[in-house]
């Protein structure tokens, strides 16, 4: 029998990509939007399995080899990015799951956690097997690290870090998983790596290169999507309450400036260069289009000041 809940489940599934409505396709539909919760996140997480190690890379090592030298070296940058990202969002992610509120967001987290793995093990593969870094996955993360620019580091090691060591001694400070969701499913999920997929998935698919890693990467940024409909499920539900939303508010004010920064490749000035075919201008743009909507269902006015 299909119930009400599962007719509204169906038709924001219908409007968003996996229930992020970042990605919703009518605004107005916006203020009467019911998302989907972590039981039903869970449940879509279920039905969209996926294996890294079934990707075909054969075409990709050829194309990699007659990429020309300069865009290779910008490619393999970008890459190193989500490689490192990956990496970090699956290690850093502990605080959270223990953090959870009841039985249906500890699945939801788990299913993250998993995840946030897979898509490390995909680059790992990808970066083995395609750009061709010897050695093993701690020595191919060290190679991709050396590639990164500083406020890359501050976000994912001094941010995201600091975040996670606070739930992760103390569980019940809701002030803490509020600051931790808004760090990583609004800035690093919401704006930099969906911003990033975008871009490159765009780049690559006009370019027909790298068939292999763009099949890989269209299962990231569903999944993505899914993990960004969790984070502003739950900071909708948290920022009904006035000093948690200024939390999450003074959150993103204090980092949207430096995630900014972290979509530029390192010696390019930010004014003038673009990047991967599209300009700092316009990666800003889609960025703040989609955090203006999530912001829009949670509660949080920005404002002018903070936009791009
Ligand atoms: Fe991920
Ligand atoms: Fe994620």
């Amino acid at each position: 029998m299909t119930t009400a809940y599962d007719r509204a489940m169906a038709s924001l599934l219908d409007l968003t990509t996996q229930g992020d409505v970042g990605t919703i396709t009518d605004e107005s539909q916006l203020p009467s939007i019911h998302l989907m919760d972590p039981q039903q996140l869970y449940e879509l997480w279920e039905r969209q399995h996926w294996m890294s190690a079934a990707i075909d890379f054969t075409r990709d090592r050829a194309d990699w080899a007659r990429i020309p030298e300069g865009a290779r070296r910008q490619l393999a940058w970008n890459l190193s990015g989500f490689f490192i990202g990956e990496e970090r969002v699956t290690t850093q992610f502990g605080g959270l799951v223990g953090a959870y509120e009841n039985q249906s967001e500890e699945a939801f987290l788990c299913s993250q956690q998993v995840d946030e793995a897979r898509h490390a093990q995909l680059f790992n593969r990808f970066f083995a097997e395609v750009v061709g870094v010897d050695g093993d996955f701690e020595e191919r993360l060290a190679w991709a690290r050396a590639q990164l620019s500083a406020p890359f580091e501050v976000l994912f090691d001094r941010e995201l870090t600091a975040a996670n060591r606070r739930l992760l001694d103390d569980p019940a400070d809701l002030e803490a998983k509020v600051e931790y969701v808004t760090v990583y499913m609004m800035v690093i999920e919401g704006t930099l790596a969906l911003t990033g997929q975008h871009l490159l998935t765009s780049h690559l698919e006009r370019e027909g290169l790298l068939p292999g890693f763009l099949e890989g990467f269209r299962h990231v940024a569903r999944d993505e999507h899914r993990h960004v409909a969790y984070g502003t499920w739950f900071l909708q539900q948290k920022c009904a309450d006035a000093h948690l939303r200024r939390v999450a508010r003074d959150k993103l004010a204090a980092l949207l400036p430096l995630a900014s920064q972290v979509l530029v490749p390192p010696g390019t000035d930010r004014e003038r260069e673009g990047f991967l075919g599209y300009t700092n201008a316009q990666a800003d743009d889609f960025a703040y289009t989609a955090l203006s909507r999530r912001l829009r269902v949670v509660g949080i006015d920005l404002g002018p000041q903070i936009g791009p």
